[in-house]
């Protein structure tokens, strides 16, 4: 029986099944030693931005940056902003937080607990310029379908953290699940399509991602999507 078939109905669904995945010895050691320096402590209460970025720089969230190369190259690459990675997968907040100890960069810290609560009861409203969410799990199957992060409810959420003008960046190399985000963010009051009705962004401003290298070589399509929030 799993989690997935058998969900604990007192739960809320959740966005990501937590698999006992191996580490490997450099990735406990960063775990061990530098999480205090770098992770975020969440504990269901409002987090002080300005604490953790003592600077005006504009904050850029990123859910779910799985082992996280993206999301440093980002940071090193833009050291005028912040950046506020979002993650529960063990090895790669291990495997982020060595990165960020060797790059010495500052702008980059973690947060490793659920995104949705972390949005719901962590983030101020109108708090965040640039909300970053690549290649989610898709939850192919249809039964599985309300398990994905893009639904119109937490659209709602997000909307309300992120700042009015500020973008949220989509991606998924899944067909369906880039016809359903389209559709969910088309349909979302407050928010316009950067790229034009039903468009999808063909050059975007991002890294690849290891997820995106995976499904490329399966031989799966990308889809961006970029919309700002107008109200
Ligand atoms: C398919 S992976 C993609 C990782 C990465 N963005 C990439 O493209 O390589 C999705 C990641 O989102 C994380 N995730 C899913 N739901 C989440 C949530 N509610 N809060 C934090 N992380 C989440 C999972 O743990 C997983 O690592």
């Amino acid at each position: 029986m799993t989690d997935i078939e058998h969900p604990d109905h007192n739960r809320p669904l959740r966005s990501f099944v937590i698999r006992a995945s191996r580490l490997t010895a450099a990735q406990q050691k960063a775990l061990d030693t530098l999480w205090e320096g770098y992770v975020v402590p969440f504990q269901n209460e409002l987090l002080d931005l300005n604490e953790i970025f003592p600077n005006q720089n504009p904050v850029t969230v990123e859910i779910g940056f799985g082992m996280g190369d993206s999301l440093l190259e980002m940071a090193i690459a833009q050291p005028n902003a912040n950046f506020l990675g979002m993650e529960v997968h063990r090895p790669g907040v291990g495997k982020l937080l060595h990165g960020i100890e060797e790059s010495g960069i500052k702008n980059l810290k973690i947060v490793s607990h659920d995104a949705v609560e972390v949005l719901e009861v962590g983030l101020a409203i109108e708090s965040i310029d640039r909300l970053l969410i690549y290649f989610p799990d898709p939850w192919h199957k249809k039964r599985h379908n309300k398990r994905r992060l893009i639904q119109s409810q937490f659209v709602q959420l997000a909307r309300s953290r992120l700042k009015i003008g500020a973008e949220i960046h989509l991606a998924t190399d899944w067909e369906h699940y880039a016809d359903h985000m389209m559709e969910v963010m088309s349909d979302a009051e407050g928010f316009e399509n950067n790229m034009g009705l039903q468009g999808n962004w063909k050059t975007p401003d991002r890294p690849e991602t290891k997820f995106e290298r995976r499904g490329i070589k399966l031989g799966h399509g990308v889809w961006d999507l970029l919309f700002k929030r107008l109200t």
